[in-house]
C-alpha cells in the first residue's frame, strides 16, 4: 500500500484542520438550534434515480458517483441533501403538523474537477422549512443563511448576499414572448454570466439567438442584465433600470423580501437584488439566492438556496412547499482565512491536565483516581471545573522529571502526580504548569 495517497478531491482532517472544521460545525449548529431547527441524518447511498429526475444535468448525471450494487441496483453516493430530505419528509408530510424546520451537517460527493473552493468530497450545512408557502418563510431561511455567516463576525464589505426569483424570471420571459421550451437554456446562459468575459458573452448570445430564434426584446434584456453591476444598486434602482420587472406580479414578492431584510440593520448592508442569480439546479421554482465572498481569490459561492415547491411531486405529493439552502465548508474556510476571522485559541478547547503513570503504579490506579470525588475536589481547589477538563492519561511509565518536560512541551495546563507515596497517604499532588 506504499505510495497510495488520498482519493483526488478528498481530504483528511486531523488536529488543526479538524479543529477548524469543528469550529465551523459548532457555529452552524448553534445558529440552527437557536432558531428552533431540528437536526437530521439521511443515508449516504440513494437510488440514483432520485437525483436524475430533478437535480439538473450536472448534479444528476455528470457529477454523480453512481454504480451498480451487488444486488444489481443503480445507486449513487449523495451529492446533496435536498432530494433525500424531501423524500424523508414526504412520508409523513400530509398527516403531521406543519411546518417542519430541519437542518443537517453532512458530507457529500460530486465528481467535479478539484479546484479552489471545489472538492469531490465536501461538508455542507442544509437548512430547510417544509410546509410553509408564505414569503415570511423565504425571509426566515434567508435570515438564517445570513446569521450563519454573521456568526463568524465578518466586516461590512466582506461578503454579498444576492437574491432573485425564478418566478420573476419566468414571468419576464413570458412578457418578452419567449417560448416556454427555451426558458431552461436561457436560464442556463444567465447562470454562466459570472464566468463569461464580454467577448464570450457576445459569442454565446449570438449562437443562442440563432439556435433559439430569440427576439430582439429578449437579447436586449440579456444584454442589459449582463451590463449592470448589481452590487452597486438598491432594489428600487435595479427595477428602474430594467423596466420589464415592474410589469410582472412576481416583483411584489421580491419587494417584500427586501422590505423586511433592509429593516434589520445587521442584514441590510449585505443584501442585493441580482437577477443573474438563477441557480443551476432544476428544482427551484421561487425565490433563489447565493452569497459570495467579496475577495476575488474566493470566487465560488459561500452558500446557495431557494424555494422548491414542486420537488415533492417526485414522491407523489402535489403541494409540498419547501425552501432552504446549502452551505459548504471549503469556501467558508477560505472566507475565514481571507478576513482573518478564526478564533486565536482554536485548537485549545478547555483545560488539560496530564496524568503520568509513575513507577510502581498500575493503570487502574489512575482510572479509579480520575473518577473519584477527591480528584474533583483537588481540581476545584485549583479553580478548575471537572466538566471542562481534558484528562490526558499517560500511556507509558515515566519519571517525574521526564513527565514534567513532556507536559511542558505539549502545553498542558496542569500535571498530576500520583505515585506510591501519594497512594499510601491518600493525597493528590497537582501542579499548574
Ligand atoms: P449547491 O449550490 O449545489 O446547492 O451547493 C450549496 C453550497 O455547497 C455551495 O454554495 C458551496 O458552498 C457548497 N458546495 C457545493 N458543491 C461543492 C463542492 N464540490 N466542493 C465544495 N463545496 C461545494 C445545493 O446543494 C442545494 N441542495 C442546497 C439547498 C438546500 N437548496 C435547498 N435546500
Amino acid at each position: 500500500m506504499q505510495g497510495i495517497g488520498a482519493y483526488p478531491g478528498t481530504r483528511d482532517f486531523l488536529f488543526k484542520d479538524y479543529a477548524r472544521l469543528e469550529y465551523i460545525f459548532n457555529t452552524w449548529r448553534r445558529v440552527c438550534k437557536k432558531f428552533g431547527y431540528d437536526e437530521y441524518i439521511i443515508p449516504l447511498l440513494e437510488f440514483a434515480e432520485l437525483y436524475k429526475a430533478k437535480s439538473g444535468d450536472e448534479l444528476g448525471s455528470k457529477q454523480l458517483y453512481e454504480f451498480i450494487d451487488k444486488g444489481g441496483r443503480e445507486v449513487a453516493i449523495r451529492p446533496e441533501a435536498t432530494p433525500s430530505i424531501t423524500r424523508a419528509i414526504s412520508r409523513f408530510y400530509k398527516q403531521a403538523p406543519k411546518p417542519f424546520r430541519v437542518f443537517s451537517i453532512l458530507n457529500f460527493m460530486r465528481y467535479e474537477r478539484p479546484q479552489s473552493g471545489r472538492m469531490r468530497e465536501f461538508w455542507q450545512l442544509n437548512v430547510d422549512i417544509f410546509g410553509e408557502d408564505n414569503v415570511l418563510s423565504d425571509i426566515q431561511i434567508i435570515s438564517i443563511a445570513l446569521e450563519t455567516i454573521l456568526a463568524f463576525g465578518p466586516s461590512q464589505n466582506s461578503f454579498r448576499f444576492y437574491i432573485n426569483s425564478r418566478n420573476l424570471m419566468e414571468q419576464v420571459f413570458k412578457a418578452l414572448g419567449l417560448d416556454f421550451s427555451h426558458y431552461k437554456p436561457v436560464l442556463q446562459f444567465i447562470d454562466r454570466f459570472g464566468k463569461l468575459d464580454s467577448n464570450e458573452f457576445k459569442n454565446q448570445l449570438v449562437s443562442l439567438r440563432q439556435n433559439l430564434s430569440l427576439s430582439k426584446n429578449t437579447t436586449d434584456f440579456l444584454e442589459k442584465l449582463y451590463s449592470i453591476s448589481f452590487e452597486k444598486l438598491s432594489f428600487k434602482e435595479v427595477v428602474s433600470q430594467v423596466p420589464v420587472f415592474a410589469k410582472v406580479d412576481a416583483i411584489f414578492e421580491l419587494q417584500q423580501v427586501f422590505v423586511h431584510l433592509s429593516k434589520d440593520s445587521a442584514y441590510a448592508p449585505f443584501v442585493y437584488f441580482n437577477p443573474t442569480i438563477v441557480r443551476g439546479l432544476d428544482y427551484y421554482d421561487g425565490i433563489v439566492f447565493e452569497a459570495f465572498d467579496t475577495s476575488p481569490s474566493n470566487r465560488r459561492a459561500l452558500l446557495g438556496g431557494g424555494r422548491y415547491n414542486t420537488l415533492g411531486h417526485l414522491f407523489g405529493i402535489d403541494s409540498m412547499s419547501a425552501v432552504g439552502f446549502g452551505k459548504g465548508n471549503y469556501t467558508l474556510e477560505a472566507f475565514l482565512d481571507n478576513w482573518n476571522l478564526w478564533p486565536k485559541d482554536l485548537e485549545k478547547s478547555g483545560v488539560t491536565i496530564f496524568v503520568p503513570i509513575l513507577k510502581g503504579m498500575k493503570y487502574s490506579d489512575y482510572t479509579v483516581l480520575v473518577r473519584s470525588n477527591e480528584f474533583t475536589k483537588a481540581l476545584e481547589k485549583q479553580g478548575v471545573a471537572i466538566d471542562s477538563l481534558h484528562v490526558v492519561l499517560g500511556t507509558k511509565e515515566m519519571g517525574v522529571t521526564q513527565a514534567l518536560r513532556f507536559a511542558a512541551k505539549r502545553g498542558y495546563d496542569f500535571i498530576l502526580f500520583y505515585g506510591t507515596e501519594e497512594a499510601t497517604h491518600g493525597t493528590i499532588n497537582i501542579k499548574k504548569l
